[in-house]
């Protein structure tokens, strides 16, 4: 069966130019008692604005490194990122005015227990030092976007594991980030939650006109969500092939039926079994 999917632009949601991310030479070694580890090793890759890259390989293979120096948190070893064409490490340091527009969503959703969706949705708004009301509003907008509308006086106990992680997206999105980078945010889900938090996912990126890095090691997930599908290798963590996935936005699940998306799923499980068995 083939799926026909309507290719519809973004709707004009951001003003915004989303960054170009380019990433050259990057080496990552972390120094342990045990020795050092080569955790990544010549990453290259260049990110397109608005585009939506999953990034894909086993446990330990360095995802989750890669998006922590992205995200300013980790410095490379070597190397270069460069976010709309400015570095964002001199050495060992950042120069955080080059992913000010920033939004990280990690496995778990680490609400604070002890304020309400709201206040956890517009905590990055509260720490810039905008104002109560201010802060409401975009909270409500955001609950409603992430389907969470009616949660917002609700505390995070009081939600399930699937919209505890909509309002870590939500929260990841309320300072209108140009760059998105989430580690296996679905990770922890049921398979029926994480299939809906897929389309939901998909629905935002449209929608917000983000650029998004999403790591997983999910292939179904990676083919249905990424325009490309960047494939890590282990130890140390290179990459070992780019795969495009051509279908239209927003897709359907049906896309997963079609043709073009089973051979691509089917190239990259080929591609992790070999890793395997060497
Ligand atoms: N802080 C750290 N100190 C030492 N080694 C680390 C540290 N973080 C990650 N590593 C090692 O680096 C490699 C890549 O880890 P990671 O980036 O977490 O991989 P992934 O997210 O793909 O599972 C692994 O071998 C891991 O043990
Ligand atoms: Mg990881």
């Amino acid at each position: 069966m083939t799926v026909d999917l309507p290719a519809t632009g973004p709707p004009n949601a951001a003003s915004h130019p989303s960054p170009e991310i380019s990433i050259t030479g990057l080496d990552k070694q972390y120094k342990t008692e045990q020795g050092t580890v080569q955790a990544l090793s010549g990453i290259d890759l260049e990110i397109e604005k608005e585009e939506f890259v999953s990034l894909i390989g086993r446990s330990g293979c360095g995802k989750t490194t890669l998006l922590r120096i992205m995200a300013g948190l980790v410095p490379p070893t070597s190397g270069d990122v460069c976010i709309g064409g400015r570095p964002l490490w001199i050495g060992t340091n950042v120069d955080s005015s080059v992913i000010r527009n920033l939004g990280v969503v990690f496995q778990d959703a680490n609400l604070f227990p002890w304020y309400d969706i709201a206040d956890n949705i517009a905590l990055p708004l509260k720490l810039r030092g905008v104002g109560r009301r201010k802060r409401r509003a975009r909270a409500l907008e955001l609950a409603e976007l992430v389907g969470l509308g009616a949660f917002v006086d609700n505390y995070p106990r009081e939600l399930s594991g699937g919209m505890r992680q909509r309002a870590a997206i939500a929260r990841a999105l309320s300072d209108d980030p140009e760059l998105l980078l989430m580690d296996e945010p679905f990770g922890a889900l049921d398979a029926m939650t994480r299939d809906r938090m897929n389309l939901e996912i998909q629905r935002i990126a449209l929608a917000t006109r983000a650029t998004v890095v999403f790591v997983t090691h999910d292939i179904d997930e990676a083919a249905f969500l990424g325009d490309r599908v960047v494939h890590l290798t282990p130890r140390p963590g290179r990459i070992e092939q780019i795969v495009p996935v051509e279908a239209g936005r927003p897709r359907a699940y049906e896309v997963q039926t079609s043709p073009a998306f089973t051979h691509v799923v089917a190239s990259l499980r080929s591609a992790l079994m070999e890793e395997e068995h060497a």
